[in-house]
């Protein structure tokens, strides 16, 4: 699918086929494009949780308001990140480029997020919000729809899911097979209201 057509047929569908499934080789195939998302310093801080199995979607679904389309995906990514992640082995980040750039970047990253709680929080929302993106218009390329979601129970969802104490939850997308097109579209608002030319 071209590009210009999934970001055009790209909804937020509620309605999924609770009974399709995904192969795990598709769903591999849509995180290896997941984590093809651009993140700074290339630290990919985003961590994936999959969820497949009926009766923790059932209860995701619970800890979401009741939203059924959680229950009905063929399967949510619950996505997370690593807040502590500059500091674990950020070498990692750039392991194909010569030692010495490689400790000037690993350098800089440290003196990005050293101390900076506000700056870690801002990056892994940047990072997920870029993956969820890439999910959703790789998911609508192989025929799927998705639905990204915030509406849940963030501490419920992460004592649920085991979070680790150094990660956040940044949001959900649900993924699965389209029983019902998503209305019609909310109204966007026009350029001229939300593009300024050189400055406000
Ligand atoms: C961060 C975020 C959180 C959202 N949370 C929910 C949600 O909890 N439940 C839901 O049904 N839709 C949710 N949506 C979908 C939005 O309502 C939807 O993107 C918006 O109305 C525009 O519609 P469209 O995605 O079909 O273009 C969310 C979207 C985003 C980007």
């Amino acid at each position: 699918m071209d590009t210009l057509d999934a970001i055009n047929q790209r909804r937020s569908v509620k309605s999924f086929d609770k009974n399709y499934k995904m192969t795990k080789s598709e769903i591999d195939r849509l995180l290896e494009f997941a984590v093809l998302s651009p993140t700074s310093y290339n630290i990919q801080n985003w961590r994936f949780v999959t969820v497949t199995d009926q009766a923790i979607k059932d209860k995701l679904s619970e800890l979401s308001h009741g939203q059924q389309q959680v229950s009905d995906a063929s399967l949510v990514i619950i996505l997370c990140a690593d807040l502590n992640s500059w500091d674990k082995e950020p070498e990692r980040y750039w392991a194909n480029i010569p030692a010495e750039p490689r400790n000037v970047l690993v350098e800089s990253l440290r003196r990005s997020y050293r101390g900076k709680p506000q700056q870690q929080r801002d990056e892994a929302m940047r990072s997920c919000g870029m993956a969820a993106q890439t999910i959703m218009l790789a998911a609508k390329s192989m025929g799927y729809d998705t639905c990204p979601m915030k509406g849940f129970d963030y501490d419920a969802v992460g004592n649920m899911i085991n979070l680790p104490t150094d990660h956040i939850i940044s949001m959900m997308v649900a993924v699965g097979k389209k029983t019902k097109d998503a209305s019609p579209r909310g109204g966007q608002l026009p350029l001229s209201d939300v593009v300024f030319e050189n400055k406000f």
